[in-house]
């Protein structure tokens, strides 16, 4: 099968500048990422808070242009003016709410994009709206209803929902389900797993709680600082962690199964500053079994075990 998303070596460095006078600095948020993602399959992209999720996310939806590398959506080249490149790739948030506008109803928020970027008529966008309002779980009465008077699952629902309007192969969910309550996430997760089936779409799933994607994702890149430290299968990954940063974050979160022992590895101090990566492994002041070279030496993704690790000691 044929890649919807191919990235080699993607980045995306900001400039910032500390006052009027002062030299610029550069913030690597991403620093050379590669995957690729096909039709059907989820990509769960993990780390801690600043590690660049949000940053590939934007890039991928082509709200920001890479600084280098090259991105592939279906085939040809990310172009934020190809009209029909953007429809193929849309975007759930985590805070739906941010992104509904308050004084529209439910119904014109799905009929929006179909009026923008298609010749329908009014009552062909009404049909499609109210037929994906029941795919995701709405009823037909919301449909005259705003934002407001909606549960945070119910919005993330509406999200979901004006984001499949225009037909997109690529769904790019940011976090969608970390500000909802347990219970509703797993109804929402369950709702994206079949959603992902009718349509085959392709999901690049953000999230910084491993116990989410667990469920979701069939390969899984975990990221530090810029930089994808663990890449490969999901099963594989979860059960038997290979880079140390990826055994940590495993081991925060917790367990269903109580009878399975966790060994349980601390991660000390705190996620240093993009402006100032450290040398080597970037991952080496925080990490438990670091030796002098992983100061020096800046480790590669290599194949390990069946997956690709960036770890000089994995
Ligand atoms: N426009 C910008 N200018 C300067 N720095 C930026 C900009 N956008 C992002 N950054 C920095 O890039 C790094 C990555 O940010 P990003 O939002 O991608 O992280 P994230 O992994 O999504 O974090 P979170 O889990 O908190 O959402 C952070 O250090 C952030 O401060
Ligand atoms: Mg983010």
């Amino acid at each position: 099968m044929s890649a919807l998303l191919e990235a080699t070596d993607l980045c995306r460095h900001y400039e910032v500048r500390k006052g009027v006078f002062g030299r610029p600095d550069i913030v690597k948020a991403l620093n050379g990422v590669s995957f690729s993602l096909e039709p059907g399959r989820t990509l769960a992209v993990v780390g801690e808070s600043g590690c660049g999720k949000s940053t590939l996310a934007r890039l991928v939806t082509m709200i920001e242009e890479p600084t280098d590398g090259q991105l592939l959506i279906d085939g040809r080249a990310a172009d934020p003016a190809d009209r029909a490149l953007r429809q193929t790739v849309q975007i759930v948030f985590q805070n739906p709410y941010g992104s509904l506008n308050p004084r529209q109803k439910i119904g014109a928020i799905l009929e929006e994009p179909l009026k923008v970027n298609s010749s329908t008529s009014a009552r062909q966008r009404r049909e499609k709206a109210k037929a994906m309002m029941e795919r995701v779980g709405l009823r037909p009465e919301h449909y005259d209803r705003f934002p407001h008077m909606f549960s945070g699952g119910q919005r993330q629902r509406i999200a979901i929902a004006r984001a499949l309007m225009l037909n997109p192969k690529i769904l790019v969910l940011d976090e969608p389900v970390s500000a909802l309550d347990l219970s509703i996430q797993a109804q929402v997760l369950n709702l994206l797993i079949d959603l992902q089936q009718e349509f085959g779409l392709a999901y690049l799933f953000i999230s910084h709680d491993l116990s989410v994607v667990k469920h979701i994702a069939d390969e899984v890149m975990v990221m530090y600082l810029g930089l994808a430290v663990e890449k490969g299968d999901a099963a594989t990954v979860f059960a038997d962690p290979r880079h140390p940063y990826t055994q940590a974050l495993l081991s925060a979160t917790p367990v269903a199964d109580p009878s399975r022992k966790q060994q349980r590895v601390r991660l000390e101090g705190e996620l240093p500053s993009p402006l100032a990566i450290p040398s080597g492994c970037a991952f080496h002041p925080r990490c438990p079994i670091a030796v002098p070279n992983c100061a020096v030496d800046v480790p590669h993704l290599r194949d390990v075990a069946g997956r690709l690790v960036s770890c000089h000691l994995a």
